[in-house]
């Protein structure tokens, strides 16, 4: 641990010669472990908030931008007003800025390759992107190679054939051997909608034809068709340099818009951490089977992944089986893991490009964190902006993250379907959770909604 080692070197001189020592290893330390960074966070949601609030709270931490950011993470550092793919713009800010680190927090400017951009570069190579590069976030850009690669390294998950409209008829031979619910999955990117689970052999045949004629563009191009996993789901958080890792708290995201998990899909309306039966046993297994062998598996493809991981899983009989990967931080599950952490975050990233993971100190609290998110009416299907936001001054007992939040003249209003994530604390979940319910209410906004039932199932 670098602090322990930088206190015990400090120890009492006794002569100019072991002052001089010191004072060598005192700049080589400063070198590699640099204590004035500026840092450049990209995206604009909820996760980038939690990301940017607490690397503000670093010692380690000069200057806080965050491209583009929103009305929440402009309290914590500097809004600059680029899109996270827009690599030539971001090139010209970070050179501008003498950016230092550039974390990233959303799956696309990984899977267009914001990474490779950088080191491929001869004035940016310098400068180290936490996030993997292209043939990594391969890993949650295309469903098929994450399968692959799941297979290569025995990594347990379903059973599942890859088709595209050539192979049509096979595909539906494939159907005919599986038992329903049928899950097909866009093999590309498609913003979390990709996914269908289908009750009937002939519906899901039907389906798998119009996905794969174009219904979510190229992306469903080619289908995975994967076995149904019947089980509860609850996802890992891992931070790797490539070499070590730390296993950041695990957290149960809540997907459904509706109470008792019913109705269309969203990007998540609430989270919480710990969660109960993920225990120490089930954790291992995770670890043994699923982290170390993801990490393992990565270096022998020859690929260089420094960044996170988000392992999605589903426990089917105790027993922990991937349905997928994710080369990011979770959105909202970032706003229970994240405030968990009590060690210096910014520390911890600024040891990855330098492989020294290992060397650093991480603890987690023990305490439960619940996030709850409020939503603007209609979404996930058509939703309308620019309502005025009132009452976060009044919350006391929970973090506020903003998600869809934008500023017009004094007033912050809602600028998307997601608005804001409100996280707390508790001794257990009920008690963290009423606080979360009691700060929702309190924020106000026209066509505000939240789910009153989060944790209700664990
Ligand atoms: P994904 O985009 O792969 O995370 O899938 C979206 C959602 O579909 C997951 O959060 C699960 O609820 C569900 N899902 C995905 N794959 C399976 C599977 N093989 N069995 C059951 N449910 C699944
Ligand atoms: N909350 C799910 C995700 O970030 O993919």
């Amino acid at each position: 641990m670098l602090h322990n080692e930088r206190s015990r070197r400090a120890e009492p001189k006794k002569n100019h010669n072991t002052f001089t020592f010191q004072a060598v290893i005192l700049i080589f330390t400063t070198n590699s472990q640099k204590t004035d960074m500026n840092v450049l966070i990209l995206g604009s949601g909820g996760r980038e908030h939690t990301l940017a609030w607490k690397i503000a709270q670093s010692k380690k931490l000069t200057k806080l931008y965050i491209a583009p950011g929103n009305a929440g993470t402009r309290e914590v550092g500097e809004n600059i007003d680029v899109s996270p793919t827009d690599f030539p713009a971001l090139k010209q800010k970070a050179l501008e800025l003498n950016i230092d680190l550039v974390v990233v927090g959303p799956e696309d400017p990984l899977v267009k390759g914001v990474r490779d951009f950088f080191v491929n570069d001869a004035e940016l190579k310098n400068i180290p992107v936490i996030g993997p590069d292209k043939r990594g976030a391969e890993l949650e850009g295309s469903k098929e190679v994450a399968k692959e690669f799941m297979a290569k390294y025995n990594i347990p998950t379903a059973a599942y054939g890859s088709f595209t409209l050539d192979t049509y008829n096979e595909a539906c031979t494939f159907l005919d051997t599986m038992k329903a619910p049928y899950v097909l999955k866009a093999d590309g990117l498609a913003a979390g909608k990709g996914v269908l689970i289908i009750n009937d052999l002939q519906e899901a045949k039907d389906s798998l034809k119009v996905m794969l004629e174009g219904q979510f563009g190229d992306a469903s191009a080619k289908v995975v068709i994967e076995e149904f996993l019947d089980g509860i789901e609850v996802s890992y958080f891992v931070l790797t340099d490539g070499d070590n890792y730390k296993l950041l708290p695990e957290a149960k995201d809540y997907k459904r818009i509706g109470v008792g998990d019913t109705g269309l899909n969203t990007g998540g309306m609430g989270a919480i951490s710990p969660v109960p039966f993920a225990d120490k046993v089930f954790t291992q297994k995770v670890i043994d089977r699923i982290v170390e062998p993801t990490i393992e598996g990565l270096k022998k493809e020859g690929i260089e992944y420094q960044g996170f991981i988000f392992i999605g899983l589903i426990m089917v009989n105790n027993e922990p089986m991937v349905i997928e990967y994710n080369v990011r931080m979770g959105d909202p599950e970032t706003q229970v893991v994240i405030p968990r952490i009590e060690s210096d975050f910014l520390e911890l990233l600024a040891a990855i490009p330098e492989k020294k993971l290992n060397e650093q100190s991480f603890t987690i609290k023990d305490e439960t964190a619940t996030t709850v998110v409020l939503v603007s009416g209609g979404y996930p299907e058509e939703y309308e902006k620019g309502k005025i936001i009132t009452g976060i001054e009044k919350v006391t007992d929970s973090i506020v993250f903003h998600a869809g939040t934008g500023v017009n003249g004094n007033d912050v209003v809602t600028n998307g379907g997601r608005v804001i994530a409100v996280t707390s604390f508790g001794a257990n979940k009920e008690e963290a959770l009423k606080k979360s319910f009691d700060s929702a209410n309190t924020i106000q906004f026209d066509k505000k909604y939240f789910r009153n039932d989060i944790g209700f199932d664990l």
